[in-house]
């Protein structure tokens, strides 16, 4: 460990913002498109969110939660990706240490949210993944035909099941990092905030 290192390097910031966007958006993506009506009529073009921005028509009908769910399944496997680059960048590069000022109990306080943030970061793609393996739709990648499905009903919702609770137990403590955070700049008055941004 090189304790000396005082703020995160470029990289290590520019994967943080893009990881910590890409799964707010997917957490928002994945609960409206639970949603989604079972039973609407198929359609092969599709206002994207109904913005009036991008319109996507595809080679066949689908319904608008097949759509959505494909989506879904796309960015994730695509976050999915950019995650493990991000993990296997941080156990080959060693964090900045803890300001001084941090009490014990709070370095290892932050410590253990870091390390919880990182596993549930795998659990979450990956257990929606697995799941998709086993349900009777498989995967595509925008399109690409990626795996098909196993359909076995049974695994499909245990993986379910450690999908949905990953996506609660990561919105918790992504508030808990919000705070923590928030805590550094307006109590603390510390340069945590600021060795985490590009323009510090
Ligand atoms: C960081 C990435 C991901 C996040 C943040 C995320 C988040 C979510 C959330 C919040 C839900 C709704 C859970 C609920 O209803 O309580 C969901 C559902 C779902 N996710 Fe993900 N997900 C991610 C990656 C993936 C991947 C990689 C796949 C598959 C390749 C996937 C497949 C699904 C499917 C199929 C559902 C719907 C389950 C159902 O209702 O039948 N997810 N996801």
């Amino acid at each position: 460990m090189n304790d000396t290192v005082e703020r995160y390097t470029k990289t290590a910031i520019i994967l943080h913002w893009l990881v910590a966007l890409m799964i707010i958006v997917m957490l928002a993506l994945g609960l409206w498109m639970h949603e989604l009506p079972k039973d609407a009529p198929k359609t092969a073009v599709f206002d994207l969110f109904n913005w009036g921005i991008y319109t996507v028509t595809l080679p066949e009908p689908v319904s608008v939660r097949t759509f959505y769910f494909n989506l879904h399944k796309s960015i994730g496997m695509t976050v999915l990706v950019i995650i493990l680059i991000r993990v296997i960048w941080r156990l080959t590069h060693a964090a900045p240490a803890f300001p001084a000022t941090m009490k014990a109990w709070e370095m290892k306080l932050a410590d253990w949210g870091h390390k919880g943030l990182y596993v549930l970061m795998l659990v979450l793609p990956l257990s929606g993944f697995i799941m998709s393996i086993y349900s009777k739709w498989g995967i595509m990648w925008f399109g690409i035909p990626v795996v098909k499905g196993l359909d076995n009903p049974q695994l499909r919702d245990f993986f379910k099941e450690v999908h949905e609770i990953s996506a609660w137990l990561i919105i918790l403590l992504i508030v808990l990092h919000v705070i923590a955070a928030v805590k550094h700049k307006v109590v603390d008055k510390d340069d945590v905030m600021k060795r985490m941004s590009l323009h510090g």
